[in-house]
């Protein structure tokens, strides 16, 4: 059997432990489209919230916002996306596989990432003049030329009467930015913030990707976790330094290294854009850094767009400095389930098991390293036996008592070593086992995820040893 990949052991992971599901299984499933289980909807939460703290709970100068995913269609011909949204399509005439040319080139080091269609076709030729440029499924040389092929989810809102035309069209959202500039005015005239300040949204977007073979990497439905600082121009270049640290700071604070991730600078940027680095991360799974973070100083282009098809004044008055000015925007824009697909990726681990007690069964195990956390569950209970009623119902105590304050388990299926294994394949950080002694001592087994160690605890001890160890 083939050895199997890193990313096949993430997905096999994901799956057999309820983190990831691909969608519509039952159907044949549905292309880069994908479901999340009980521990996925979990880890997905847990890194929403420990955003969500960061860049608003803790912040006086940021607001949240919940808006719509269907959205006035003039939105997104004021933004450029129904114009301009496009990814370069290419397609293997022998096999049929639709191809993204700026992926297709980067594969031969070449940097086309936004690049104009011309340039794009200019690369391919040279590629084709020197017989390198290939299907990357069947091998074929026969290769059309790119073309653009839009990102936009189209929909249609009305009376199942009305002709489906250009006119009824409606977009699903294809970033959660652009309902923020539209609240922009509502959230600056119904709360307390005044410049600069921030809006930050969570929500689903959706795009029309031409290929989406990376797991959850790159799909058609997925969640941002969007900022929008608005400022006085004067000041982009002193808070674009301030997001930039913040932003990666935040990465260290929850797992990686200085060697996990890296900047990304954008060697062409819109033409609205003054500066536009990415966060990206190191893949072991995907085989080196990708992008999961972009942190871009975006001008004025948003509000003024959206002020000249609206017909709305977008502009703010400083009532110190008796100063009119459209504010200038600088964005922060993460991808959750990218970062979920992160954080699995850096969790990961197989390592042998030292030969003691409870943990000598098998000889190597698998378990997600999260941080604490992030864990989709802090503590699993266990009796040691299951069919010892006086064990079963001491446990039931110990979880009932927990699990107000903690995401707990209540797990008695199998033998101990066993309900290790499965904790550690889902990443939970403590696992405490009630035993016989636990009737007279009021202590139980408390045995760490990273270390394996095993301590003995007091009953009335344990929210005050969870509460401490798991806030990091
Ligand atoms: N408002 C700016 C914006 O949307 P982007 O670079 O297109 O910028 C921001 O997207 C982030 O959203 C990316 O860094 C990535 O983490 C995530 N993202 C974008 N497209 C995605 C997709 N098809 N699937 C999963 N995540 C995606």
């Amino acid at each position: 059997m083939a050895e199997q990949t890193m990313l096949d052991k993430i997905t096999s992971l994901a799956k057999r432990r309820g983190f990831v599901f691909p969608s519509s299984e039952i159907y044949g499933g549905f292309a880069a489209v994908y479901d999340y289980g009980h521990y996925g909807t979990l880890l997905k939460n847990n890194i929403r919230d420990a955003w969500w703290k960061a860049m608003m709970e803790r912040r006086e100068d940021i607001v949240g916002l919940d808006s719509a995913i269907f959205m006035h269609p003039t939105t997104w011909k004021a933004s450029g996306h129904v114009e301009n949204f496009d990814d370069p399509q290419i397609d293997c005439r022998k096999c049929k596989t639709r191809m993204q040319a700026d992926h297709v080139l980067e594969l031969y080091g070449i940097s086309a990432n936004k690049m104009p269609l011309e340039f794009i076709n200019e690369e391919l030729n040279k590629m084709r003049g020197a017989t390198k440029l290939k299907c990357q499924v069947c091998g074929s040389t026969d290769i059309t030329s790119a073309k653009n092929f839009s990102q936009m989810v189209k929909s249609n809102l009305g009376s199942p009467t009305d002709e489906l035309s250009e006119k009824n069209v409606v977009y699903l959202r294809p970033e959660t930015c652009g309902g923020i500039y539209l609240e922009y005015k509502n959230t600056l005239a119904s709360t307390r913030v005044r410049m600069p300040f921030g809006i930050a949204q969570i929500g689903k977007a959706f795009r029309n990707e031409i290929v989406a073979r990376q797991f959850i990497f790159r799909t058609r439905e997925f969640e941002q976790m969007e900022m929008q600082y608005f400022m006085h121009p004067q000041m982009v270049k002193e808070k674009y330094e301030m997001w930039k640290e913040t932003r990666w700071s935040w990465y260290l604070q929850y797992g990686m290294t200085e060697k996990d991730i890296r900047w990304h600078k954008h060697k062409k940027l819109s033409h609205y854009a003054s500066k536009a680095y990415d966060i990206e991360y190191d893949f072991r799974s995907l085989g080196g850094f990708k992008e999961v973070e972009g942190i871009h100083a975006r001008g004025d282009w948003d509000l003024t767009q959206h002020g000249k098809f609206s017909g709305q004044d977008m502009s703010y008055f400083d009532e110190k400095t008796k100063e009119r000015f459209i504010p200038h925007i600088v964005e922060t824009s993460a991808g959750l389930n990218r970062l979920l697909l992160m954080f699995l990726d850096k969790a990961y681990v197989e390592e042998s098991i030292p030969n003691t007690g409870d943990e000598a069964k098998e000889e190597t195990r698998t378990v997600l390293k999260f941080d604490k956390r992030l864990a989709p569950i802090k503590a699993a209970v266990f009796p040691l036996l299951k069919n010892k009623p006086e064990l079963v119902a001491k446990a039931r105590e110990i979880f009932d008592g927990l699990k107000e304050q903690f995401m707990c388990e209540f797990d008695d299926n199998g033998n101990v070593g066993k309900r290790y294994r499965r904790q550690d394949e889902i990443g939970t950080p403590y696992c405490l086992t009630v035993d016989f002694e636990t009737l007279t001592d009021d202590m139980v087994t408390v045995r760490d995820r990273d270390t394996m160690l095993q301590e003995r605890i007091k009953i009335k001890d344990l929210k005050n040893y969870l509460k401490e160890r798991l806030n990091n």
